[in-house]
């Protein structure tokens, strides 16, 4: 039990939501960011979204009670019952203990964590030159990922906006926090033999063929 509860794993910037897209598409599986739950929760000024905001802006984590509480009322969805994908969580141990504990009460476990792996240089010039559809949070790039027309989402037609957090020192130290405190979570997750290493630095098609071999036949 378990096999499609997925986690993408990775630096900002990876491609953890680009790869997102491809997998939910193909698995049938809800696609569960808490990035884009928190930005919503931003978005519509709700008393977390009030108190995420100011760790977000800065780069930080936001603190582990309030993430672990959205995930596990996420995950008590019926959508969930054939897996998740969840992407952006967990980014620190207590959030995997958390995530194992809750699995582990209902008889499942961590199917696969695709950790994308990408050189750092790379991930600021990838996340300086961002746009994110304000409709449907598709990621696109300026020059690497550019959509059809200018500023408009190219899935919906939703306007592309730039995030708050995506400026060169904000990113900075959000890959300082990665390192930190996310990237102990692929050692953590070798002990259970789930982790599947994936080369970030190639073409999206490419990067989506090697986390396809890696999970497997859909359903
Ligand atoms: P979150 O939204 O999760 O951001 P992140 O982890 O920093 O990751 P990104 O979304 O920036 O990158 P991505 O890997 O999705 O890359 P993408 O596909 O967009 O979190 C934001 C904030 O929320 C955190 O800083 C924190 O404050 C808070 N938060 C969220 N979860 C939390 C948690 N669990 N605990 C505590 N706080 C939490 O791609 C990036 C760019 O590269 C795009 O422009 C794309 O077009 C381009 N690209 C993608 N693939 C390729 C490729 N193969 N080649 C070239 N370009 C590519
Ligand atoms: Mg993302
Ligand atoms: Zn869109």
């Amino acid at each position: 039990m378990g096999q499609f509860d997925l986690i993408m794993l990775g630096p900002p910037g990876a491609g953890k939501g680009t790869q997102a897209a491809n997998v939910v598409s193909d698995y049938g599986v809800p696609h569960i960011s808490t990035g884009d739950m928190l930005r919503d929760a931003v978005k519509n000024q709700t008393p977390m979204g009030m108190e995420a905001k100011r760790y977000m802006e800065a780069g930080d984590l936001v603190p582990d009670s309030v993430v672990i509480g959205i995930v596990k009322d996420r995950l008590q969805q019926p959508d969930t019952a054939k897996g998740f994908l969840l992407d952006g969580f967990p980014r620190t141990i207590p959030q995997a203990e958390a995530l194992d504990a809750a699995l582990g009460g209902i008889g499942r476990s961590v199917g696969k964590v695709v950790a994308i792996l990408v050189d750092e240089e790379a991930l600021v010039a990838r996340l300086t030159g961002r746009r994110i559809c304000r409709t449907c949070q598709a990621p696109f790039h300026v020059s690497f990922n550019p959509p059809k027309t200018v500023d408009v989402c190219d899935r919906c037609g939703g306007e592309l906006y730039q995030r708050a957090d995506d400026s060169e020192a904000t990113v900075r130290n959000r890959l300082e926090v990665y390192r930190a405190q996310t990237e102990p979570l692929i050692e953590y997750y070798d002990k259970q033999g789930v982790v599947a290493r994936v080369d970030g630095d190639q073409s999206p098609d490419k990067v989506y063929a090697e986390i396809k071999a890696a999970i497997g036949p859909a359903a």
